[in-house]
């Protein structure tokens, strides 16, 4: 997606994947610092181990935990800090590493832009309590949902869970399993299991617990297969449905604005990831 979106934007970059074994992190990082690149992603494991590593934290990284672009800096005649995109073509000094973290705004994104929703005020029901879904989870609560009801297999992590989400966004109303009321409504019900990547996998929901029919919308981070059993159960109830195409797609959008401090071109973005995951089927 970042390469048609930077031929749009007219610039002469390229995007490209490299494997790194995570011990040699540090010096890869080190190695872009001092070959001029305007800015890496980093996928797991590297989004933790990264903390460590790099100069600067901007508070998205450390208030998710985690690093999944940088942004490589200049410092200016006047001390401050810009995007060395900004002083490409001139002579520059010196250089840091500045981390990010954009995952966390392709959540919220994606749940505006793919469903239509205003976090503010929500009642979620929210699966899982893994990585993903623990900063998915953290982002609704600071963008102010009402009630959040959290479900995971393992019981304790969703107890630690809802206890850091009281503790960081007291605002929110937190608790762990299945609404009570088993009619009652949720406005959004979030996959963030890796139950659906599978053939075959059980359903992240229990039916005989919350039935769909009481849920307005259902995302689902799992965006291969494009219809997983769970949103096609949901579309069958009537449900607004999103799979997690739009995270993905977000996650990257805000990426590019911070290398480039322009504007990314979203739907030439969402054109070529679309082509790459689904232009086979
Ligand atoms: P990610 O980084 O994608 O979030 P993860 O941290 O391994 O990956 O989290 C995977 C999530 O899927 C967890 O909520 C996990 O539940 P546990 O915390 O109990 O491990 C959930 N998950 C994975 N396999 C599952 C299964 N077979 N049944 C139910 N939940 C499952």
């Amino acid at each position: 997606m970042h390469n048609p979106a930077m031929a749009k934007l007219g610039l002469d970059w390229r995007y490209l994947a490299c494997e790194v074994a995570p011990d040699e992190l540090g010096q890869a990082i080190a190695g872009a610092k001092a070959m001029g690149f305007i800015g890496l992603n980093l996928t797991v494991p590297h989004k933790l181990l990264a903390l460590d590593m790099i100069d600067e934290l901007d508070e998205s990284a450390e208030s998710w935990g985690a690093v999944n672009t940088i942004c490589f800096e200049t410092k200016g005649e006047d001390g401050a800090w810009t995007p060395i995109s900004q002083a490409l073509g001139q002579a520059y000094g010196e250089v840091r590493a500045k981390g990010y973290n954009t995952d966390a705004d392709g959540i919220t994104l994606a749940l505006q832009q793919d469903l239509g929703l205003d976090l503010a005020g929500l009642e979620v029901l929210f699966l899982g309590a893994g990585g993903a879904g623990r900063v998915a989870a953290l982002k609704l609560a600071k963008e102010g949902a009402a009630e959040l009801h959290l479900v995971n297999r393992t019981v304790a992590k969703a107890a630690e869970l809802a206890k850091e989400i009281t503790e960081r966004y007291p605002a929110t109303k937190v608790s762990v399993g299945y609404p009570e009321n088993t009619s009652g409504a949720v406005n959004l019900v979030l996959n963030a299991t890796s139950l659906g990547l599978k053939d075959g996998d059980a359903l992240p929901l229990d039916e005989s617990q919350f039935n769909l029919c009481h849920a307005d919308a259902v995302f689902d981070m799992i965006y291969q297969p494009a219809e997983t059993p769970l949103l096609a159960k949901a579309k069958a109830a009537g449900c607004r449905i999103a799979n997690g195409l739009g995270m993905l797609l977000w996650q990257g959008a805000k990426a590019l604005e911070i290398w480039t401090g322009q504007a990314a071109p979203v739907e030439v973005m969402r054109d070529a990831l679309i082509a790459h995951i689904y232009g086979d089927e």
